[in-house]
């Protein structure tokens, strides 16, 4: 296959299994999507949303049951996978235990009939890359969780792949090195300029990492969209949910003008933003935790009596509850329970949905 490309195009990619019934399950619903080279596209979604299924399917490891997949101008659905070449960062790291971390590296240019000069050449420079110089000759199970994770790394893109697919392959470290492996992981998509899809069921991961967000549901696209795109207009109340809209809650609306809403729950009036067609009657708005802010100022703003406090040093994160329900409310500094605040959010980070049906 060739080294490099300009679009990987998924066309309509499904796939069915059948599960132990004998009956069919659709993980995957017509993905639609375009990569371009030099992207880093993140996979985000619920377990059981068709990640790893779709990630498979661009691998090879899973056929299509419907669609098509190009590289530029060639169909490579058609082709198993080691003729589509691409690498593959799986969640357990799958290393070779009785193999040593060089070796580990250098096993596919091996199997690929290159000169072991050459092997060990590229290899080596791979775990540079990834910054494991002064490992090669340990065996995987002398490495730390994060150590391992950088050889299967190495073993991905030693091959120099147009394409690296990783499945969740930070979810077995722990929080710390989580995080330091996110900005390793980007720097090394940058410094190969080759593409990336990265399947993750944490929106954060997704949002610090990617250029775009896929978010799936239930094996059907939600939104593609960049984090920002995905984070500030979520396309619907289960990507909002998703990315963190902790708050949904039934209002009455009143009027829409421009996008502008009005909206009602008891004696309580807000204004909010309407992304799409909503109402008429009750719609949900979405809120995020930390939009809140204590103020009496400028209108939209609402008082709620504290009933948890989860304290969190810099910040807490409140329960409250308003006259139109309980909220999540995250707040600088601490609180106490019992007390009454006047929170305000902007009509910018009041979104209104249309309600879901019940
Ligand atoms: N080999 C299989 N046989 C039968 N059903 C399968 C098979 N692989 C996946 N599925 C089903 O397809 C759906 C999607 O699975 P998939 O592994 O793609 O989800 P995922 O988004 O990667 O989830 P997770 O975050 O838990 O890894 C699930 O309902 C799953 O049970
Ligand atoms: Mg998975």
């Amino acid at each position: 296959m060739k080294q490099n490309f300009q679009t990987l195009r998924l066309a309509s990619v499904s796939r069915h299994f059948t599960n132990a019934e004998g009956l069919p399950v659709a993980a995957l619903k017509g993905l639609d999507l375009d990569v371009r080279r030099g992207e880093f596209i993140a996979l985000l979604g619920p377990s059981g949303c068709g990640k790893s299924t779709a990630l498979n399917c661009i691998a090879g490891l899973n056929a299509l049951s419907e669609g098509a997949i190009w590289l530029d101008d060639a169909r490579i659905d058609v082709l198993p996978p080691e003729k589509r070449g691409f690498g593959m960062v799986f969640q357990n790291y799958a290393l070779f235990p009785h193999l040593s971390v060089l070796d580990n590296v250098g096993f596919g240019l091996k199997m690929r009939g290159l000169a072991r000069r050459v092997v060990e050449q590229r290899a080596r420079a791979a775990l540079e890359l990834v910054q494991l110089v002064g490992h090669e000759r340990k065996l995987p199970g002398q490495l730390s969780g994060g150590q391992q994770q950088r050889v299967a790394i190495a073993r991905a893109i030693v091959i120099e792949p147009p394409l690296v697919l990783m499945d969740e392959p930070l979810s077995n470290l722990d929080t710390k090195l989580r995080i330091e492996m996110r900005a390793e992981i980007r720097r090394i998509h940058g410094e190969l300029d080759r593409s990336t899809i990265y399947v993750t069921h944490d929106q954060d991961e997704a949002l610090s990492m990617a250029d775009r967000i896929v978010v799936m549901r239930e094996g059907t696209v939600q939104q593609i969209g960049t984090p920002r795109q995905v984070y500030e207009r979520p396309a619907n109340l289960h990507v909002a949910r998703f990315i963190g809209y902790r708050n949904v809650v039934p209002f009455s609306l009143g009027t829409v003008v421009d996008g502008r809403a009005t909206l009602k729950a008891g004696d309580i009036e807000l204004r909010g933003t309407a992304l799409g067609a909503v109402g008429p009657g009750m719609v949900s708005v979405a809120m995020r935790p930390d939009d809140f802010e204590r103020s009496t100022e400028g209108g939209n703003c609402f008082r709620a009596e504290i009933e948890t406090v989860e304290y969190g040093g810099r910040e807490s994160l409140l329960k409250a509850r308003a006259a139109f329900g309980s909220l999540y409310v995250r707040i600088a500094g601490d609180a106490a329970v019992g007390e009454t605040l006047s929170l305000r959010i902007s009509p910018d980070r009041a979104l209104v949905y249309q309600q879901e049906a019940h």
